[in-house]
C-alpha cells in the first residue's frame, strides 16, 4: 500500500471528440500530500479529473495505464465514494425538480438524483443532517435545488461528496461564482477538512483560494505537465508567467499566494 498513488498515468492517451487532449501523458499524484492542478483554460485540467473519476477513459495502448488507489480496475460507483467529486458539470445535472437533501442523499450510491431500485441504510439520514449542519445548510433541506444560489448549491454538493466519507476531495473550480464571503467560509470548511485527514485535489483559476494545507502544485498547459513540485517553487513570477503566457507577480502572505498583473 505505501506506494501506491492516488493515480498513477503512463503513456495515457486521451481524445474528446475528435482532439487529442492528452498524448504520451505520465502523472503520478501522491496520496499524502494535498495538490492543486493549475492551467490555462483548456490544458486539460478538467479531463485530467474526469480520468481520476472515471467518467472518461484512455485510449487503450500496450504500456500504458491509469491505476487509482493501487487498483487498474474499479468498479466506478465504489472508486466515486472514495473520492468525493465536485464540479460545475455536476453541478449543472440536477436539473428539474429536486430538493437540497434528495442531493445529499444520492451521494450515498455517488449518483445524479435518486432512483426507486436504491436501498437506503436507516443510519444514513442521519449522518446527512449531521453534515448539512456542520455546513450551514440544514435549515434548505426540502427547498428546490434549483432556485438554491450558488454558494448554496455548491454547499449540498459538497454535503453530497461528504456523506460518502471520502479519503479525498476532487474540486474543479469550487468557488466559481461565489461572492468573497461565501469563497471564504467555503475555505474554511476545506481546510477543516484537510485537518480532518483528507485529502484535497484542486483545480482552481483562483491563485489565492489555495489553502496553505496543499503543498503539492501541478502546472498543466496544452495537456502537458509543465511544472510538478513544491508549491513555493512553482508559484513564481516566472513560473506563472510562463504558464498564463501574461507577465504576473506572485504575492504571498499567511500561507496564501496572490498574483497580480506584472510590469
Ligand atoms: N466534450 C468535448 N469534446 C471535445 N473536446 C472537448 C470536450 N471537452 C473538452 N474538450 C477540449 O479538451 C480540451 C481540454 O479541456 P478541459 O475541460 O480539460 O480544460 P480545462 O483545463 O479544464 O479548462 P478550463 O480552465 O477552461 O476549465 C479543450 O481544448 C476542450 O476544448
Ligand atoms: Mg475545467
Amino acid at each position: 500500500m505505501m506506494n501506491d498513488y492516488l493515480i498513477d498515468m503512463h503513456n495515457v492517451t486521451v481524445y474528446r471528440g475528435n482532439s487529442k487532449i492528452l498524448s504520451d501523458f505520465s502523472l503520478q499524484l501522491p496520496r499524502d500530500r494535498s495538490i492543486a492542478i493549475l492551467g490555462p483554460n483548456g490544458a486539460g485540467k478538467s479531463t485530467l479529473l474526469k480520468m481520476l473519476m472515471r467518467e472518461l477513459y484512455p485510449m487503450r495502448n500496450e504500456d500504458s495505464w491509469v491505476r487509482i488507489l493501487g487498483k487498474d480496475t474499479w468498479n466506478v460507483w465504489e472508486l466515486r465514494r472514495n473520492l468525493g467529486f465536485i464540479s460545475q458539470d455536476l453541478q449543472n445535472r440536477y436539473l428539474g425538480y429536486v430538493t437540497g437533501i434528495e442531493v445529499v442523499m444520492s451521494g450515498f450510491h455517488s449518483s445524479v438524483g435518486l432512483y426507486d431500485h436504491q436501498q437506503f441504510e436507516s443510519s444514513w439520514a442521519n449522518l446527512a443532517t449531521r453534515i448539512m449542519t456542520d455546513l450551514g445548510i440544514e435549515h434548505l433541506r426540502d427547498d428546490e435545488y434549483s432556485r438554491m444560489s450558488t454558494g448554496e448549491q455548491r454547499k449540498f454538493l459538497l454535503a453530497r461528496a461528504l456523506v460518502s466519507e471520502p479519503s479525498t476531495l476532487v474540486l474543479d473550480e469550487p468557488t466559481s461564482g461565489l461572492d468573497l464571503n461565501a469563497t471564504f467560509h467555503y475555505l474554511r470548511i476545506i481546510r477543516k477538512l484537510i485537518e480532518g485527514g483528507k485529502q484535497l485535489v484542486l483545480v482552481t483559476h483562483h491563485i489565492h483560494e489555495i489553502p496553505p494545507e496543499v503543498s503539492l502544485v501541478v502546472l498543466l498547459k496544452n495537456g502537458r505537465i509543465i511544472g510538478y513540485g513544491d508549491k513555493q517553487e512553482l508559484l513564481t513570477d516566472e513560473r506563472l508567467s510562463d504558464l498564463y503566457e501574461t507577465a504576473v507577480n506572485v504575492v504571498s502572505s499567511n500561507g496564501y499566494y496572490q498574483v497580480l498583473p506584472g510590469a
